[in-house]
């Protein structure tokens, strides 16, 4: 798909227009920091089964080089926001039990752990609301 033709697709989605039946109205944001891309941001507006159990609402991503420097923390608290003003409630994060750099990014927003769970691979995981 042409980088021009995903955007399109992307601003569809978050106006939840042609949503497919897997997928909920979500906006998929990038952060930038004076030009330079240093992460990423899925936000999701609304729960469907799988993500009301291990992906949550927001899903972010720091690029390697930018890390440690307070981009995440900085993503999630706006990400919050954005939620918030779409209309998201209590805002479910999830992380797996043994990504230390995660949990203390949804801690330091305000993250309150509600439990860890096991998912279908597996893999501990921890689950907070905000
Ligand atoms: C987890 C991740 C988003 C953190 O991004 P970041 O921009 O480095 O996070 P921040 O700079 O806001 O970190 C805030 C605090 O978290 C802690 N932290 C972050 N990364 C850490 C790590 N790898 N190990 C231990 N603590 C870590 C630190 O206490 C840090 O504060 P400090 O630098 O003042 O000590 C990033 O490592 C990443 O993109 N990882 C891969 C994708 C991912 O795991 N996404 C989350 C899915 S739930």
């Amino acid at each position: 798909m042409a980088w021009v033709e995903w955007i399109e697709l992307m601003e569809r989605y978050r106006r939840g227009v042609g949503v497919p039946a897997n997928r909920v109205r979500a906006a998929f944001l990038a952060a930038d920091v004076g030009g330079q891309l240093v992460g990423r941001a899925s936000i999701r507006f609304e729960l469907n089964d799988y993500s009301a159990f291990r992906g949550g609402h927001i899903g972010y991503h720091v690029i390697s080089a930018f890390r440690r420097r307070g981009y995440a923390t900085a993503i999630l608290r706006e990400s919050v926001q954005i939620a918030r003003s779409e209309g998201v409630g209590a805002v479910l994060l999830t992380c797996d039990d043994d990504n230390v750099g995660s949990a203390t990014v949804i801690e330091r927003c305000g993250g309150v752990l509600e439990s860890i769970a096991l998912d279908d691979d597996g893999v501990n995981f921890r689950r907070y609301w905000i």
